[in-house]
C-alpha cells in the first residue's frame, strides 16, 4: 500500500534520533501503522554536515518547499523557536499534512493559532514531546483525564536545571561546568538561557495549565524565576535543614469564588526548598516528575527522562505513529477543548 510520506524539519539532538529510528525501525513502524512511513526529506541549515546513517540526498535547506510538497502526509517539526517554525507548521497544516512538534516555546506563545489551523484543515497537531521529554503527560491530560476535573499540576519539568541543581547538591559541582555538560549531553535548549532563567519550564507550565484547566495560558502569563541566583551556599543551607533545591512548576485552579467572578488559575515556576522525604527530592539528573490532582482520580504521578535526544524521540515517534494511524483511518485526534476564559492570578493569590 502507498507509503505515508514524512518530512522532517530539523536534524539536531532530537531530529537525528527521530530520523535514525524512522530508518532503523521501518519494518516495526510499518506493522504498527499498517502502511510504510517513508522519510522523504530533512530540512536543516547546514545540509553538507556529516549525518551518519542518513542518505545525503534527503537533506535540503528549503524547508518551505519540503512542507508544501503535495505528496507529504506528515510533518515533524524539531527545529525549535518561534520562526520559521510557526510559518512552516502553518504551511504544512494548510497543505493538509498532520504535524508532530516538540516545540514548547511556540506552543506556549501561540498554540491557539496552531490549534485553529489544524481544526480548519481537519488534520492532527500532536506535541507529546513538548513537555517532560519521554514522559506521557500531554495525552493523559488531553485524553485520559479529560472527563475528570483537574485542580493542580505540579512538578519538575526542566531536565537541564534539575541536572545542574542535582550535581551541585550531590557532587558540589559548579554551575557553569554543569551547564556545559548538560549542553554536551543534548539536554539544553539551543539558547540555554531558556533553561536556566526558567523560560522553558514556564512554557511547559503554560501548556500543562492550558490543557488541565481547558483555558489559554501563555508563557508570558507565568510567574517565572530561574536558577541563576541559586548559589552553592543556598544549596548547603537547604541541606542543613533536610531540604533540596528544585526548580518547580505549579499550576493551580482556584476554588469557585462566592462572588461569582469565576475560577482563576495560578501558574508559576521558581526554585523551591523541597524536604528530602518528598518524592520530588528523589528526582535526579535530567529526570522530570509531574503530579496531577483531580477530583475523581485523586493524585497521579508521572516520572521519567525529561530531556535528551533518545527519550524525546520516543515521544515524537509515539505521536508520529498515532497521527499516521489516524490518517490511515481518515480520523483526527483531539483538538483544543472548548476553552474557558480564566483569569491568571498573580503569585500567592490562589
Ligand atoms: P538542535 O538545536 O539540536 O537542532 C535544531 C535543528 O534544526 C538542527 O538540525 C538545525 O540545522 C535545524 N534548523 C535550525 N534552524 C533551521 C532553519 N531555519 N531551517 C531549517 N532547519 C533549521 O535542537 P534540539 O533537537 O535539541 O531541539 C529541537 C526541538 O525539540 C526544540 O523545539 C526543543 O525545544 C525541543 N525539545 C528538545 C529536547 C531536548 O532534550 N533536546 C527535549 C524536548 C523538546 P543544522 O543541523 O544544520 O544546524
Ligand atoms: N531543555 C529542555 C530541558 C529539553 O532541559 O528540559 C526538554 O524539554
Amino acid at each position: 500500500s502507498r507509503p505515508l510520506k514524512v518530512a522532517l524539519l530539523g536534524c539536531g539532538t532530537v531530529g537525528s534520533e527521530v530520523a535514525r529510528l524512522l530508518v532503523e525501525q521501518a519494518d516495526d513502524l510499518r506493522a504498527r501503522v499498517g502502511r510504510p512511513l517513508e522519510l522523504v526529506g530533512i530540512a536543516v541549515r547546514r545540509p553538507n554536515r556529516e549525518r551518519p546513517g542518513l542518505d545525503p540526498a534527503l537533506f535540503t535547506t528549503d524547508a518551505h518547499a519540503l512542507v508544501t510538497r503535495p505528496d507529504v502526509d506528515l510533518v515533524v517539526e524539531v527545529i525549535g523557536g518561534l520562526e520559521p517554525a510557526r510559518a512552516l507548521i502553518l504551511a504544512a497544516l494548510a497543505n493538509g499534512a498532520s504535524v508532530v512538534t516538540a516545540n514548547k516555546a511556540l506552543l506556549a506563545a501561540d498554540g491557539a493559532t496552531l490549534y485553529a489551523a489544524a481544526e480548519e484543515h481537519a488534520v492532527d497537531l500532536y506535541f507529546e514531546a513538548a513537555v517532560a521529554g519521554a514522559i506521557p503527560i500531554i495525552r493523559p491530560l488531553r485524553e485520559s483525564l479529560v472527563g475528570d476535573e483537574i485542580t493542580a499540576v505540579t512538578g519538575i519539568v526542566n531536565g537541564t536545571t534539575n541536572f545542574i541543581l542535582d550535581k551541585m547538591d550531590t557532587e558540589g559541582a559548579g554551575f557553569a561546568e554543569t551547564l556545559a555538560l548538560a549542553q554536551e549531553l543534548g539536554y539544553a535548549e539551543a539558547d540555554p538561557t531558556a533553561d536556566v532563567e526558567g523560560f522553558d519550564a514556564a512554557a511547559k507550565a503554560a501548556i500543562l495549565a492550558s490543557l488541565a484547566f481547558h483555558t489559554r495560558v501563555t508563557g508570558a502569563d507565568v510567574y517565572r524565576e530561574g536558577i541563576t541566583d541559586v548559589s552553592a551556599s543556598d544549596i548547603a543551607s537547604a541541606r542543613e535543614i533536610g531540604c533540596v533545591v528544585k526548580l518547580v512548576a505549579l499550576c493551580q485552579l482556584s476554588e469557585e469564588p462566592e462572588d461569582g467572578s469565576g475560577r482563576s488559575v495560578s501558574v508559576r515556576v521558581h526554585p523551591a526548598m523541597i524536604p528530602r522525604t518528598h518524592p520530588l527530592a528523589a528526582v535526579g539528573g535530567a529526570y522530570n516528575a509531574v503530579f496531577v490532582e483531580s477530583r475523581s482520580a485523586g493524585r497521579l504521578m508521572f516520572y521519567g527522562p525529561g530531556a535528551g535526544g533518545s527519550p524525546t524521540a520516543s515521544a515524537v515517534l509515539g505521536d508520529l505513529v498515532t497521527v499516521a494511524r489516524n490518517r490511515v483511518r481518515g480520523a483526527v485526534g483531539p483538538g483544543e477543548s472548548s476553552y474557558a476564559a480564566r483569569r491568571v492570578s498573580p503569585i500567592g493569590e490562589v
